[in-house]
């Protein structure tokens, strides 16, 4: 990843938007955006992402090359660059959560979400919360700030960055099982209870690994079970 460009933006409706609109003129791997302020900040499965002034919203555009089948695995690239990023600025003690979400505590700091254009480019949205964490979620969430971590926004995307781009390097020379190892440092412990959200519903099981595609392998009363999509609640 060469030197980022890093576009600054006060106010946008999502980085996501952004960012696309760049990409599809052409932006080099590793352009960033980042907002003060997103009005229409989006998470996961269609969720709203409350985006006030005072935490991290940045999209940053990845063109991985090669298979597009890979594409799913710069979601853990980003997640552990984000878990070692947390760590130098708050302390040991970041954990991630399948497939992609950086907690502390057992409580969510970050959230990851990624979005694939049609020439292969992969836009990864990155919120952190910084000096604010929402309220009224459905599940528990903490922020640098409650953490005791001074920094500011500006200081965590510097982190991130310097730290996508080693593990970028990382994964493009040791490939996906080396960034694989070191997320199941942070990951559950073999055998913990998962319950997980499918589009079909929730299942609950104990957590027997990951496969080496990155899919969460859950052992259930009626069998073992990948999973490729969801999300493992709080
Ligand atoms: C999640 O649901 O956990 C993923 C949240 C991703 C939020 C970030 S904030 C920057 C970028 N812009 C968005 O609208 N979403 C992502």
């Amino acid at each position: 990843m060469a030197e980022a460009l890093i576009h600054r933006l006060a106010e946008v409706g999502s980085t996501m938007d952004a960012a696309r609109t760049l990409a599809e003129a052409g932006a080099l791997h590793g352009t960033a955006v980042s907002a003060r302020i997103q009005t229409g900040g989006r998470g996961r499965s269609g969720r709203q992402w409350l985006s006030p002034a005072g935490n991290l919203y940045v999209t940053i555009i990845l063109r991985p090359g090669g298979d597009a089948r890979h594409a799913p695995e710069l979601g853990f690239v980003c997640a552990l660059a984000l878990a070692e990023a947390v760590d130098g600025l708050a302390g040991p003690g970041t954990r991630l959560k399948w497939p992609n979400d950086v907690l502390r505590n057992g409580a969510k700091l970050a959230g990851i979400l990624l979005e694939r254009l049609p020439d292969g480019a992969v836009l990864a949205g990155i919120g952190v919360n910084v000096a604010l964490q929402p309220e009224g979620m459905p599940y528990p969430v903490t922020s640098l700030r409650a953490l005791d971590s001074p920094a500011e926004p500006e200081d965590v995307l510097t982190a991130l960055l310097a730290r996508l781009h080693a593990g970028w390097a990382v994964w493009q020379a040791s490939g996906f099982a080396a960034v694989l190892a070191r997320w199941r440092e942070r990951g559950p412990v073999l055998g913990a209870t998962l319950r997980v959200r499918l589009e079909t519903g929730i299942v609950t099981g104990s957590f027997a690994g990951l496969g080496e595609d990155g899919s969460l392998q859950l052992e259930t009363g009626t069998g073992r079970r990948t999973l490729v999509a969801g999300d493992v609640l709080l």
